[in-house]
């Protein structure tokens, strides 16, 4: 749906509305995915949804009606005992604050409620206000602190650790 702003003489801008649907994300979705992160970062998500197949993580996509994927994110099995650990959650960039996390983390509840667990956490790096605002919208509370470190590709392939430290948030479902 298309509706139109403007004045008499000029375009001044548009509110469209966007259908989507969530699935599970695969392997072929990875070439639509570049948005996300760099060909190391997608080589990671490729190894999970090896993980997804064995049935040890879901991960998710949101995709347009023409079945593209504008944000993916997954939820861990194996990293706390009776709770999924939602993470790697991106949004395509030029659709971010439109609403499309808050529709992937209750996505990831659902999903962590369909295996009869009724607890979800995640990690939130101490210097992203932003995302910490939104779980904590969604209903997450901060019980911890951990530190946290993973590569890096820069636009050059160069590889570096990147060393920070997390806020540990968690949500009863
Ligand atoms: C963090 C991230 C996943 C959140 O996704 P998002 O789609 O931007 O989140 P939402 O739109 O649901 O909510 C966030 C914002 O949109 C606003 N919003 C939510 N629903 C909305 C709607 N229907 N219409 C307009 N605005 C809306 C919220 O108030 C919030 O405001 P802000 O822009 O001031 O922060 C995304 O921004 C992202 O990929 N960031 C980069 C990677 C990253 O930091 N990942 C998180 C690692 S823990």
């Amino acid at each position: 749906m298309l509706q139109c702003v403007s004045t008499e003489d000029d375009f001044v801008g548009a509110a469209v509305t966007l259908s989507v649907r969530v699935r599970d994300l695969l392997p072929r979705d990875l070439p639509a995915c570049t948005w996300s992160g760099s060909a190391t970062h997608l080589s990671h998500v490729e190894r999970e949804l090896g993980r997804a197949a064995a049935g040890e993580v879901d991960y998710l996509a949101v995709c347009t009606p023409v079945d593209l994927p504008v944000a993916i994110g997954g939820v861990d099995y194996q990293v706390s005992e009776g709770a999924g650990t939602l993470w790697q959650l991106a949004v395509l960039p030029a659709l971010q604050s439109c609403g499309l996390g808050t529709l992937l983390v209750r996505a990831a509840e659902h999903r962590i409620r369909d295996r009869g667990l009724y607890r979800a956490e995640l990690a939130v790096e101490e210097d992203s206000p932003r995302a910490r605002a939104l779980y904590e919208r969604l209903g997450y509370v901060a019980y911890g602190r951990e530190p946290d470190a993973w590569d890096e590709e820069g636009p050059d392939g160069s590889v570096r650790r990147h060393e920070t430290m997390c806020v540990l948030m968690r949500k009863a479902l």
